[in-house]
């Protein structure tokens, strides 16, 4: 048969299978595949029923999303499927694993859908910036309900076999062998002589939906804030209640067609890729063993400790949680409780399994209780000596072979690790804050950390459901050194002529959940200042000073909206930010105390200040080596600091807008401002060359 697809016949049923590792992406030459083998089970009188099942990890990871951008090949997904649809004898989709997207498409288009216990289906396109494009949009709601099926079209998440079986997706969930299972299931419907099971011919009942559809568009503008698909779901989506399937379908090819073309989802496929790509680990070979990680431990209990704790345990791994002394664990552990209790809450976590996570975390003060840990994850004080102290402790107590990481968000693990006579097992694990939501992880590769160290915890990542990034060493690693860049600028600003709450309205148009001012305020001011009086014993000299208004902002009592007020105001409790007079007043003050004549500030050239300076210090790190590649830093920037999704990270904005332009306007602000905005090499080098950060990783 053709190739990525096999064909047997067994005791009158067509088993046909694909074979495309490694997650049988639907590509030209397996949707030909499929077609004849489809075309000819139905031109076999002697084939009753056809099975269609995946080979491998799964049933099918849906289109090939390399072949997106690219001229299409005929058989189209969509025709394959209506003639699957179409077919004369009962087709049944036999799902284990992920049958998503274009798998998800395919199996709609069946008459019947089994799955085991493993079998997950979803809609994940919105997620890289389309639509289902293949019926998804017609079929699923035909098939589950308006609702559910736009539920699962703009979350994009995937739906294991239970719900699956309860939505009606499945209609059977298959104990023991799958493929046997789905040929005794073929049997008995060709014994009870069924025909073909058409989803297309399954009638909605437009009644009653207009308050889905609004509530679906109120979500949506919250939840996907500034992208274009998740609209373009629900308008085709609402093209299934009322137009025939036909015209249905041909409403979402136009849709998909354009936002395939769209910047946003070529944005969205760039992260894709990256995500991937970052485990890609260069000196790490692909085959390098890895440690098992079946027990975890975590020192501090504070903010951090505690989510981090939390994520071993809802990846079912035991976490021994070790504090200073007993009310410092209690406090911790208790706080730990309270954030699963807001969970049960809000409903996101039922009550069962809070009590069944909070089992595998388990709080001591001794570090012998250490002993067995796989991996040990310190998050105490940032502050060197405390640091080192721990994991002298840690050298002493742990295993050999345990991991030694370190949750630093600044210091040098270098250092950190000659504390430790095995600088080989010392790594950093930078999560974010809040550890347990936010989805980055920089695991910075110390001078010494082996590759089996690194590929343990790139692997981790990917088991407690993180992003995973290798930086270097450097002040601030691949992130907070870019937000500092970033942050100095936006302060420049204010120095100059804007205030706050301006620059913060353009960052926020242009889709970051909330400008640099606000953000402040939340995460706390006084850490920063604490950075900064250390930051100053060593700052250049020929470093434009800044910060002159955070300080003194701080040392009126204003350390963001724990204390009510900041660069902000924020009333009653509250957490809107609401613009000061007094910082207005502040700003001016210290505007005239440099000598600075302030000047209206457009917002492009706010834009273009913030936006090309993290561009520039991106630039230079991946200079430095610091990050492998400039999908690296997008990942870092979208999963750890909220960078806008649609438009792929920094590095790719800046590929999206051309290099060349980021580096004039550099070379101007850099004769404006000084040495801070001194044009990173590579961008020059790529501006002259005519060529694009995206070109660094082909
Ligand atoms: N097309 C092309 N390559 C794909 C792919 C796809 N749809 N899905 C996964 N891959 C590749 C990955 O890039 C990776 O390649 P690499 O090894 O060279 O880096 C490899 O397959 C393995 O992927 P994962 O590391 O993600 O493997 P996992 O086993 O962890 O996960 C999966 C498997 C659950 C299928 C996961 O890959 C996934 O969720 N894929 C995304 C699927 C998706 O978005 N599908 C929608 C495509 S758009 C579509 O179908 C349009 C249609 O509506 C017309
Ligand atoms: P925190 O102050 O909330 O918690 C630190 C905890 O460590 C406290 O509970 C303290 O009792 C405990 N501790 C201190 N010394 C100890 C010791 N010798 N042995 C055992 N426990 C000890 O601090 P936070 O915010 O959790 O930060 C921890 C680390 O994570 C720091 O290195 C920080 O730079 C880093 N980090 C913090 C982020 C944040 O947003 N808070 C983000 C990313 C990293």
């Amino acid at each position: 048969m053709s190739a990525g697809v096999n064909f047997e016949i067994r005791s009158g049923v067509a088993l046909v299978c694909i074979d495309n590792p490694p997650v049988n992406a639907l590509g030209a030459a397996i949707r030909q595949g499929i077609l004849d083998a489809i075309d000819r089970a139905d031109a076999d009188a002697g084939i009753k029923a056809v099975v269609l099942c995946g080979r491998g990890r799964c049933f099918s990871g849906g289109a090939d999303i390399t072949e997106f951008g690219k001229p299409r090949k005929q058989p189209f997904l969509s025709e394959l499927i209506t003639r699957i649809e179409s077919a004369k004898k009962p087709i049944i989709a036999a799902i284990h694993g992920t049958a998503v997207g274009g798998g998800c498409e395919i199996s709609l288009g069946c008459h019947y859908r089994g799955g085991d216990r493993t079998a997950q289906y979803g809609l994940p396109e919105i997620k890289l910036g389309l639509l289902p494009g293949a019926g998804g949009t017609q079929r699923l709601p035909r098939l589950i309900g308006v609702e559910a099926a736009l539920g699962v079209i703009l979350s994009g998440d995937y739906v294991d076999a239970t719900s699956a079986l309860s939505q009606g997706f499945l209609d059977e969930i298959v104990d023991g062998d799958l493929v046997e299972g789905a040929l005794a299931f073929a049997a008995r419907i060709v014994a009870e002589g069924a025909a073909p099971r058409r989803t297309r011919d399954i009638e909605i009942d437009p009644a009653d939906t207009k308050s889905i559809f609004a509530d679906a568009r109120a979500k949506t503008a919250k939840r996907w804030r500034g992208l274009i698909a998740p609209e373009r779901c629900i308008d085709t989506v609402a093209a299934s209640l009322t137009a025939p399937l036909a015209d249905g379908l041909a409403l979402e090819r136009k849709n998909f067609d354009e936002l395939v073309q769209s910047v946003q989802s070529k944005a969205q496929r760039h992260l894709f890729f990256a995500e991937r790509q970052a485990h890609r680990v260069p000196g790490v070979a692909k085959e390098t063993p890895t440690i098992p990680i079946r027990k975890a431990a975590v020192i501090g209990c504070g903010t951090m400790g505690r989510g981090i704790a939390i994520n071993f345990a809802n990846a079912g791994i035991p976490v021994t949680v070790l504090e200073q002394d007993k009310a410092a664990l209690e406090k911790g552990l208790n706080a730990t409780r309270e954030t699963y209790a807001g969970s049960v809450k809000r409903g996101s976590l039922a009550a069962a399994d809070m009590e069944a996570r909070l089992a595998l975390i388990t709080g001591t003060t001794e570090y012998g209780a250490l002993a067995d840990a796989d991996i040990v994850i310190e998050a105490v004080f940032e502050d060197m000596t405390v640091k080192k102290q721990v994991f002298a402790a840690l050298d002493r107590v742990c295993k050999p072979g345990a991991i030694l990481a370190t949750n630093t968000s600044s210091l040098d693990i270098d250092e950190i690790a000659t504390a430790t006579k095995r600088p080989e097992s010392v790594v950093g694990t930078h999560f974010f804050s809040p550890a347990n939501v936010m989805r980055l992880m920089e695991n910075v590769r110390g001078a010494k950390t082996s590759p089996e160290v690194l590929a343990t915890v790139m692997q981790l990542s990917k088991t407690i459901g993180k992003v995973g990034v290798v930086v270097g060493v450097c002040d601030g690693f691949v992130g907070n050194r870019m937000l500092y860049a970033y942050r100095s600028q936006a302060e420049f600003l204010l120095e100059e002529g804007a205030l706050p709450w301006q620059v913060d309205k353009v960052i926020y148009e242009f889709g970051f959940p909330m400008g640099p001012f606000a953000m402040g305020d939340l995460a706390g001011l006084d850490v920063g200042y604490m950075v900064r009086q250390h930051r100053r014993k060593t700052k250049p000299t020929n470093d434009r000073y800044s910060s002159l208004i955070a300080d003194r902002i701080v040392e009126r009592g204003r350390h963001g909206q724990k204390t009510g007020k900041g660069w902000y105001l924020y009333p009653d409790g509250g957490r809107t930010p609401v613009p000061d007079p007094e910082i207005e007043k502040l700003i001016q003050g210290i505007s005239d105390e440099m000598g600075i004549r302030r000047r209206p500030i457009g917002d492009q050239e706010i834009l273009e200040r913030c936006m090309y300076t993290l561009i520039n210090e991106g630039a230079k790190i991946l200079g430095e080596g610091i990050a492998a590649r400039p999908g690296d830093i997008d990942l870092v920037w979208v999963h750890g600091y909220g960078y806008p999704i649609g438009r792929g990270g920094p590095m790719f904005h800046a590929d999206t807008i051309g290099v060349g332009t980021v580096f004039e306007a550099m070379k101007k602000l850099h004769e404006q401002h000084g040495e801070m905005l001194r044009p990173a090499p590579l961008l020059e080098e790529l501006a002259k060359s005519g060529k694009s950060f995206q070109d660094l990783s082909s």
